[in-house]
């Protein structure tokens, strides 16, 4: 797979707070990211159910994205929808260099 790789700016990782997500214009795409235990992963700001901006959800013990509007819940590593409805969530691949996050759409 070929990736048109992003620089996203205003943000640097090392400036990213752990377990709180935050999301981006990013290309064309708004992509949420998050840190967790210093990784960083990117998704999809929307819930693939029906839209809700995951951002305004919160994560569950096990570090799963929980939606704010039917509380799905979402593995942030592999999009998986771990609380079983079917659907799955965009990822995209993260590159960092130098604290400069880049982006892989
Ligand atoms: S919109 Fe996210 S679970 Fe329904």
């Amino acid at each position: 797979m070929l990736y048109n790789w992003h620089k996203v700016d205003g943000v640097l990782f090392s400036g990213i707070e752990e377990n709180k997500m935050l999301d981006f214009l990013i290309g064309d795409k708004q992509v949420a990211l998050l840190k967790k235990e210093n990784a960083l992963y990117a998704f999809a700001a929307t819930c693939p159910h029906a839209g809700a901006r995951l951002c305004d959800g919160w994560l569950d013990a096990q570090g799963h994205i929980v939606c704010p509007l039917h509380k799905y819940r979402f593995d942030p590593a592999n999009g998986r929808n771990t609380s079983g409805e079917g659907y799955k969530l965009k990822t995209y691949p993260i590159e960092i260099t130098e604290d400069y996050i880049y982006v892989g759409l």
